[in-house]
């Protein structure tokens, strides 16, 4: 029987953890429903998929806890994390399992379980570490996950590790790699990706892109650096400030002025097209400074055929293996980036030869069926437990 799943994010944008569970709430959509603590883009891409969403707005203390917050933060959060869990467990016994798609939504969660004796999922998307949060928000819920989570479905290797590190229980923590459905990005239309190179005015140049929201540990300014020492070169930086990062993409515009860049450096803002925008580009960059937790670009950009770039850290690790089906550099050098670039610019074989590679082994290991039978098996482990 199909498990009756209540499904919590926090946002309702469209990140990457968000564009991972419209997939797995589509597959589960019978039965379940998802509750996101903000309204936004993400609630009408579910419901277009046919899942049932419902937003329950989070109390401004609660949306105002950043990940490097301190102590005081948190605990003025406190209340408003007691109102939404309230909230969650009236509608939680309707409900077999509670899964959790980001750290906020899983604190709610946590307790909502505990107080209606529904088994929690977490399904871990960030690398809990100290280059990403702070002491005690990373306290706080490995804390609770260690005593109230079921299980912990980490997005790679790396985020179960840096879970076990911080303390979580390893007998909890599955590794779930993001699956990502090739048909969207395998084969897209040859005409629609021309057009939409002319009407970019790049027909002809050669084209980097990277494909990330816009924030300072995504790095795309490494890539403007790289850009300096290749005068040929268009950059399209796809995707916008998600989590206020506004005055990073503000710094990141003022820079793409300077003489040397102005007119080269495209930004497109949030894209609904991504799979024509990666086979426009001759390259897709990964440009993140600190460890990336996944990377679902990364496997994307495979799936798409196209050469890929990326940052020696993390999940990344565990998707490419270095000059056969990508190439990779160390986070923040840019010098080395721009010879990466150079090199596969200049030797469009040796592309198409890692290209392909890459492509093979995204369709293989990091498949959308592969993931969700995965998450299928967890569950049932899990509610076979309780049984
Ligand atoms: N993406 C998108 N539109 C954009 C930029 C990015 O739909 O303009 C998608 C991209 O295709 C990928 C996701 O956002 O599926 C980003 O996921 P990733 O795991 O790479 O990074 P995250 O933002 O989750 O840290
Ligand atoms: C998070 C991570 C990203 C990962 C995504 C999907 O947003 O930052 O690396 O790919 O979740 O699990």
């Amino acid at each position: 029987m199909t498990p009756r799943i209540l499904f919590l994010d926090h946002v309702g944008v469209l990140g990457g953890g968000e564009l991972s569970l419209l997939d797995i709430a589509r597959h589960f959509a019978a039965g379940s429903r998802v509750l996101l603590f903000e309204d936004g883009p993400f609630r009408d891409r579910l419901e277009a998929a046919g899942v049932v969403v419902e937003v329950v707005t989070a109390p401004a203390s609660v949306s105002r806890v950043r990940r490097a917050g301190g102590t005081m933060q948190a605990l003025r959060g406190l209340p408003g994390v007691l109102k939404l869990a309230r909230a969650v467990a009236r509608r939680a016994r309707s409900y077999d399992l509670l899964y959790a798609n980001s750290q906020k939504a899983f604190i709610v969660a946590a307790l909502a379980g505990r107080w209606t004796r529904r088994p929690v999922v977490w399904h871990l998307r960030d690398l809990l570490d100290a280059a990403h949060f702070g002491n005690t928000q990373r306290r706080v819920v490995v804390g609770l996950a260690n005593r109230w989570a079921a299980c912990v479905l980490a997005n790679s290797e790396a985020t179960a590790t840096a879970f076990v590190e911080a303390g979580g229980r390893a007998e909890i923590a599955r590794v779930v790699h993001n699956g990502i459905a090739p048909e969207d990005f395998v084969e897209v239309d040859r005409a629609g990706v021309e057009a939409l190179r002319d009407s970019l005015g790049l027909r002809g140049a050669p084209v980097v892109g990277v494909f990330s929201r816009l924030a300072a540990w995504k790095g795309q300014h490494v890539l403007l650096d790289a850009l300096a020492s290749l005068p040929e070169v268009h950059a399209l930086l796809v995707g916008t400030a998600l989590f206020e990062e506004e005055a990073y993409a503000a710094a990141l515009r003022r820079r793409a002025e300077a003489p040397g860049l102005a007119g080269r450096v495209h930004f497109l803002g949030f894209r609904d097209d991504i799979p024509a925008l990666l086979h426009l580009v001759d390259v897709v960059a990964h440009t993140s400074t600190a460890p990336e937790p996944f990377g679902r670009v990364v496997v994307e950009g495979m799936l798409a055929g196209r050469p890929v770039v990326a940052t020696r850290a993390g999940g990344v690790l565990e998707i490419i293996d270095d000059g056969m089906t990508g190439l990779l550099l160390a986070p923040g050098d840019a010098g080395a980036l721009a010879r990466a670039l150079h090199d596969l610019l200049a030797s469009p074989e040796k592309a198409r030869r890692i290209a392909a590679a890459g492509q093979a082994v995204a369709l293989e290991r990091f498949s959308l069926s592969r993931m969700l039978e995965q998450i299928e098996r967890h569950i049932e482990e899990v509610l076979n437990a309780i049984k």
